[in-house]
């Protein structure tokens, strides 16, 4: 996670630097986790700080028509070609407007979506060859969190029941002390254990997230990917959250991929952060280096929207505009997918040609080399990972931002924050 972080409820900062060379002892230390095997050889011979390695993911769901044929007539192209790496031990954190396909994208690494194509390799497996039993006993390293708990929590049962349920189908109610285990996670969550009598309902929201967490935590996992885990509360509790997040982090060596429209929220948790438009990633880099210096158009309009406290900073703050809807991802533009809004298209090439994440280094510029991302120095590089033709050039002003005239029916494509026409946000949901 980032050295900043969210200001807790007792409202101070914890300064995280020595987190990094911590790193390896937590790793350590989540191996001989109780309740965990060790690896066996299909663990072995894998990137020790890689996690989770996608290749060309896609996922595409049919749009079926017809009662009795039941015609594919289209598809949906929820997904539709990443290359990631989640590092070990690590927060990524993935933001894109709704409908970007953020949820499926997490749901494919959990093998909760069939992959249409490429690969997800978790910890040196390959999940897609997973079956059955083995697939069954893999998810107890791979775990979900979700922005609204209580769908996701059986309101019949107790906290106890709930939480003994995940555990013992993962065989982890014998032969250990099962009722110091669950005092033990309700500690960990910081919820009292009488709070394991009670159902559901009679929480907060912030509690029940608490829940959604320690039923997580129970089966012991490597990799939890958590969906909004913070939207639906208060701004005072998304804090304690995610300070309990971290805090979770650096005690079991956990991995994250942290779902989310909120840029704030991302940056306060997020070691790297991917950029998502319409399936795909159009940047990607470490958390500071992306909010330092966004490169992509989409990334800059976004940044663009977030206010500055600064009231002097805020008036004077260019504001990037977008025009037009996020299009449908059933029938996604030709070339680059966001050409038909970016202020910097260029005709013909970005109508034409869908532009590669490549290396680019925070200047704007091609950095030699290979665009592997294993290969790039890793999580803390300055590289940035951008899906543009002509990110150096609009780095470097050679190409300008479209402007429309104020006779226009459109607003300006670019304008100060203090301009902004009413109802018209840069931003249209993430
Ligand atoms: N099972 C499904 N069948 C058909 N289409 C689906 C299915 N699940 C998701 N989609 C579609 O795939 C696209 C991506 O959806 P997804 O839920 O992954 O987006 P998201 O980025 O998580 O959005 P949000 O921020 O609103 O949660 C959307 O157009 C959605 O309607
Ligand atoms: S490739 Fe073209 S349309 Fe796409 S982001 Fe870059 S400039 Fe804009
Ligand atoms: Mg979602």
């Amino acid at each position: 996670m980032s050295p900043a972080r969210a200001a807790g409820h007792d409202g101070h900062d914890h300064d995280r630097s020595g987190e990094r060379e911590q790193q390896r002892e937590r790793e350590h230390a989540q191996e001989h986790r109780p309740g965990r095997e060790p690896d066996g050889p299909a663990g072995e011979g894998t990137d020790g700080d890689v996690l989770v390695r996608v290749r060309g993911l896609k996922v595409h769901f049919p749009i079926k028509r017809g009662i009795v044929l039941d015609r594919t007539v289209g598809h949906v192209y929820a997904v539709d070609g990443i290359d990631m790496d989640i590092p070990r031990g690590r927060t990524y954190g993935l933001v894109g407007e709704s409908g970007c396909g953020k949820s499926t994208f997490g749901r494919a690494l959990l093998r909760l979506e069939e992959l249409t194509e490429g690969s997800v390799v978790f910890d040196g497996v390959d999940v897609a060859s997973l079956k059955g039993e083995e697939l069954r006993r893999r998810r107890q390293d791979m775990q979900m969190i979700f922005q609204d708990p209580l769908g996701s929590l059986d309101p019949r049962q107790t906290i106890e029941s709930l939480l003994l349920e995940g555990m013992s189908a993962h065989g982890l109610t014998k032969g250990q002390d099962t009722r110091t285990r669950l005092r033990e996670l309700m500690a960990a969550v910081g919820l009292p254990t009488a709070a394991l009598r009670k159902y559901p309902h009679e929480f907060s929201g912030g509690q029940r997230q608490r829940i959604g967490i320690a039923r997580a935590l129970s089966v012991n996992p490597k990799l939890i990917v958590a969906d909004e885990p913070v939207s639906a509360l208060d701004v005072s509790v998304q804090a304690q959250v995610v300070n309990l997040l971290e805090d979770l982090q650096d005690e079991l060596g956990l991995t994250y991929l942290v779902v989310a429209h909120d840029l704030a929220v991302v940056r306060h948790i997020s070691d790297v952060i991917g950029v998502m438009y319409l399936g795909s990633l159009v940047e990607e880099a470490d958390a500071d280096s992306l909010y330092e210096a966004p490169l992509h158009p989409y990334t800059r309009a976004l940044m663009s929207a977030v206010p500055v406290p600064d009231p002097e900073v805020e008036d004077v703050r260019e504001q990037i505009l977008l025009s037009g809807d996020l299009p449908s991802p059933a029938a996604p533009p030709s070339g680059c997918r966001f050409h038909t809004r970016c202020p910097w298209r260029q005709e013909t090439r970005c109508d034409d040609e869908r532009p590669e994440l490549r290396v680019v280094d925070v200047t704007g510029r091609s950095v030699a080399g290979d665009a592997d991302p294993t290969r790039r120095g890793g999580p803390g590089a300055s590289s940035h990972r951008v899906a543009c033709h002509w990110v150096e050039e609009i780095a470097a002003g050679t190409i300008t931002p479209r402007r429309r005239a104020a006779s226009d029916a459109e607003p300006e494509t670019i304008g100060r924050t203090g301009d902004n026409p009413p109802g018209r946000s840069a931003d249209s949901g993430a």
